[in-house]
């Protein structure tokens, strides 16, 4: 009969091995999420505008949209007049929402009212929604 064991000094030296190994791999697993959050945004800081026909959004109506991964949202005030902000709540984060019947924008969280040009009108929120530049060229909108 073979002796297939291995004496105790390797057998450790093993374990050592194969655990720190293990270690290693789950230590990197969790830790990835927290470095592609930590980590900046790819693409150089350039920031493109975000196009988008001016026909989409009816006067008096908005439109929600992603800007640079965030949500935002452009609205027509009136023929021709398009303003746009950012769509993030400026006191905890929530996305606001569009009320055409009040013509304001309401953060369903804690309702943080804002005006049309984005000041606060009441509620917790202790900043104006960010404003976003928006130009007109022909028929398209240009934000950014
Ligand atoms: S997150 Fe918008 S009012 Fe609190």
């Amino acid at each position: 009969m073979a002796n297939d064991s291995l004496p105790p000094n390797q057998r450790r030296f093993f374990l050592t091995i194969v655990l720190g190994g293990i270690s290693a791999v789950l230590s990197v697993a969790a830790g990835w999420p927290v470095f592609r959050f930590l980590s900046p945004a790819s693409g150089g800081g350039e920031v493109k505008p975000v196009e988008m026909p001016r026909a989409k959004i009816d006067v008096g109506g908005a439109q929600f949209f992603t800007y640079h991964g965030s949500p935002a949202v452009v609205l027509q005030k009136s023929a021709g007049e398009f303003v746009a902000f950012s769509a993030v709540c400026t006191h905890l984060g929530c996305i606001v929402k569009w009320i055409p019947d009040k013509e304001e924008f309401l953060c369903p969280c804690h309702a943080g009212r804002f005006s049309t040009d984005g000041a606060v009108l009441g509620g917790p929120p202790p900043k104006p929604l960010k404003s976003i530049p928006v130009v007109l060229a022909g028929d398209l909108l240009r934000i950014g």
